[in-house]
């Protein structure tokens, strides 16, 4: 059987290790980490990532301050909120949290965040020090820096000679993913919709990344026999034998079969998932460090 990486163990060791920072930068610098959180409309899904953020940052020790704005907020309201938030000494990260009401550019709000307070990893020039390797002054976007730290788990910090095939090409997951996959001297390939023979290319893979978001979708037959998966899909799909109108999460990863075949292995839930919320404080205990001039801690 593969070993199970276990994202949730993981989450609360990085989650310790910012709860420590933060003690220590309020003794040398009296300086509490602080991330704003920005919510506009009423998606239910939304609302609950963002509850579980405030609710980590505060045992993490940071000021945590939520903004709840109405659906019928206009670009400009948004855009004028952001700028505030730039110029506030006391917050340290901003999450505006994707999707936005249609009406709004969600361009326009990204690139209006800070870069030094952009703990997403969204804005150009976060993207730009990812995409050249300045990774000392760049934030990476959490779920991809959550996922590349259970890599290094299985396999250290340098990746030199291994094969790893990224499944989806998003901005937010897919691309960020194969920069930091290449950054640590791996062989990388970025598949997608259009790729010819993706069971072929999958079984090059001596690590493989999905994040298509499609339930179940990379079967067994797929993986190299002893190859580390990682899991980055959550997807709701009926379950009528948990009963009428019963739903579970499954991943992109037909995970039963890959699992008699991988070396290692995240499941979902539990893998990726919790280590993106935990990746977001790394990334605001670091921002607020580096407001003190204070090397931040490595995770
Ligand atoms: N919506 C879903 N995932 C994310 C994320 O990582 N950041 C933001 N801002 N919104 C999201």
């Amino acid at each position: 059987m593969p070993t199970v990486i276990d994202g949730k163990a993981a989450a609360a060791s990085v989650i310790a290790n910012v709860q420590a920072a933060t003690s220590q930068l309020a003794q040398s610098d009296a300086l509490t980490p602080g991330i704003a959180v920005v919510i506009v409309g009423e998606d239910p899904a939304s609302q609950v990532y963002v509850a579980s953020k405030g609710k980590t940052a505060k045992a993490c020790g940071f000021n945590s301050i939520q903004h709840t704005l109405p659906e019928s907020t206009s670009e400009e309201e948004l855009v004028a909120l952001v700028e505030q938030l730039n110029a506030d000494p006391e917050i340290h990260g901003i999450l505006v949290q994707l999707p936005l009401p249609s009406h709004i550019d969600s361009g326009r709000i990204i690139q209006t965040i800070a870069p030094e307070k952009d703990v997403d990893g969204f804005h150009f020039t976060n993207v730009g020090r990812l995409g050249t390797g300045e990774l000392d002054s760049a934030f990476v976007p959490c779920t991809p820096a959550g996922s590349m730290l259970l890599i290094e788990r299985a396999h250290g910090r340098d990746l030199s000679g291994l094969n790893a095939v990224v499944v989806g090409r998003s901005n937010i997951v897919g691309k960020p993913m194969a920069n930091l996959l290449l950054n640590a001297n791996a062989t990388v390939t970025i598949a997608h919709s259009r790729t010819k023979d993706l069971p072929a290319l999958c079984r090059t893979a001596d690590i493989l990344v999905a994040a298509v978001g499609r339930p179940e979708m990379i079967r067994g037959e797929w993986i190299k026999p002893g190859a580390t998966v990682i899991d980055v899909g959550i997807n709701r799909i009926p379950a009528p034998e948990k009963g009428e109108g019963k739903s579970r999460l499954v991943g992109d990863v037909a995970y039963d079969e890959a699992a008699a075949v991988a070396g290692s292995i995240t499941p979902v839930p539990g893998g990726v998932g919790p280590m993106t919320i935990a990746l977001l404080m790394a990334n605001t205990v670091v921002s607020a460090h580096r407001a003190a001039n204070r090397t931040p801690p490595r995770f």
